[in-house]
């Protein structure tokens, strides 16, 4: 009995030393580096002591430990660092390690531009200053950003986080003195100054400029900046003024010149139009047959000359003020521009009347003409917008982005959506 317990006093101090020293030495990397990290001269003073173990298993294979004033993250690829104050509660507020942000792959670095502080973290950076606070900047926008060169460019600090759900599908970002809009589409693009002010004016992505589509760009004392729907050019003597690419014509704006001519003309059926317009017609006339809709072309382009024969005629038969309603005078007509036709009523009863509407083909330019780029131009209730009739026969291209636009927001005449003043009359 004796020496078999003193067998067993022997394994058992032989197992405790093969336990205890594997002990000792089992400090992972990821202990290692966060005690050695904390070790570093001055840290302990602002971290605090720590409040909790080393956790590991963390993303990434990585160990973390909390102290009472930060953390201090470790992963093999990053190191160990430190996050503390409110560039930590910032990375924390998004979801720390597991956000798109991912681990610090720096300290905390102070001393930059108006006593700012930034920390850079796998996939984003976190900028703070007293005045902006603490604010992430990630993808795109922060490409943008750096490309100009971040906080020491005119845009300077974040002074917002980026935040989504715009039109589109946009992001944006504000920055002390320039904000970033991104689309997947147009990309990230900078406005500032005075044509950020101009753009904002025309009421931002959702006005008729839409996002941006390219940065501002300067040369000679001139700059200009490109947008979805148009274009804002800014010099000294001039300011910034805002131009947009779609030709909008009616009872207060004449073609320009008065005698305006498409520069291309394509025959399509019975009629010519401007040639982009004309292949854009003859798909959605395709799609409308396929639908078994016949689709006849009426009136297409009209020049000036013909313009001035139609209006006079119209005149004639029922008065200038009746005319004005239902014809537009030479220099005025959305004919002229290439860009608009008349679809007629095969049954013959309805042709150029309100009662097309309720014709097949009346019905499914009203229902699909959107899909190919087309609008109906002077709808049933806007005379004091459009100034004219009801001429539910009328279609006018103006591409898919602006018909999917007018329809989604619901906006019924060009004026509205360019924030046009209405045109009743001349
Ligand atoms: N009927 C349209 C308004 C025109 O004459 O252009
Ligand atoms: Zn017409």
């Amino acid at each position: 009995m004796k020496t078999a317990t003193a067998l067993t006093s022997f394994f058992v101090a032989l197992a405790t030393l093969f336990i205890a020293v594997p002990t000792a030495s089992a400090a992972s990397p990821g202990e290692t580096a966060i005690a050695k990290a904390y070790a570093a001269p001055g840290v302990a003073g602002y971290l605090g002591a720590p409040s909790a173990a080393v956790v590991c298993g963390l993303r990434d294979g990585g160990c973390a430990r909390a102290y009472q004033n930060g953390s201090i993250h470790w992963t093999a690829s990053t190191g160990a660092h430190i996050t503390h104050g409110a560039i930590r509660t910032a990375w924390k507020n998004i979801g720390a390690q597991n956000s798109y942000a991912g681990y610090p792959i720096t300290d905390e670095i102070c001393g930059f531009k108006n006593g700012g502080c930034y920390q850079a973290f796998q996939n984003a950076s976190i900028h703070w200053t007293a005045n902006t606070g603490a604010h992430i900047t990630h993808g795109a926008i922060r490409t943008a950003w750096k490309n100009i060169g971040a906080q020491n460019s005119y845009a300077g600090y974040p002074i917002t986080d980026e935040i989504c759900g715009f039109k589109n599908g946009g992001c944006y970002q504000a920055f002390q003195n320039a904000s970033i809009h991104w689309t997947a589409n147009t990309g990230a693009h900078i406005t500032h100054g005075a044509i950020r002010t101009a753009w904002k004016n025309a009421g931002t992505q959702n006005g008729y400029l839409g996002y941006p589509s390219s940065d501002e760009m300067c040369s000679a004392g001139s700059c200009r900046q490109n947008f979805q729907g148009g274009y804002i050019t800014w010099t000294a003597a001039s300011g910034a003024r805002s131009f947009f690419s779609t030709i909008v014509v009616n009872k207060k704006r004449p073609l320009s010149p008065i005698s305006y001519a498409p520069a291309s003309l394509t025959t399509i059926g019975s009629i010519q139009l401007e040639t982009t317009a004309a292949a854009k017609a003859q798909v959605m006339i395709n799609a409308a047959a396929s639908a078994g809709v016949k689709l006849t072309t009426v009136s297409g382009y009209r020049s000036y000359a013909t313009q001035q024969g139609l209006y006079a005629n119209y005149v004639k038969l029922y008065g200038q003020q009746q005319a004005d309603l239902i014809s537009a005078r030479p220099g005025y007509s959305e004919h002229q521009t290439g860009l608009s036709f008349d679809i007629g009523d095969v049954s013959g009863s309805c042709s150029l009347q309100a009662c097309f509407e309720n014709t097949p083909a009346g019905s499914w330019v009203r229902n699909n003409a959107w899909r190919y780029g087309f609008i109906v131009r002077y709808p049933n209730g806007y005379t004091g917008t459009t100034g004219y009739a009801y001429e539910p026969w009328h279609l006018r291209y103006v591409g898919t982005t602006i018909s999917a636009d007018l329809v989604q927001s619901k906006i019924p005449t060009l004026e509205q959506y360019f924030h046009l003043p209405a045109a009743p009359n001349y």
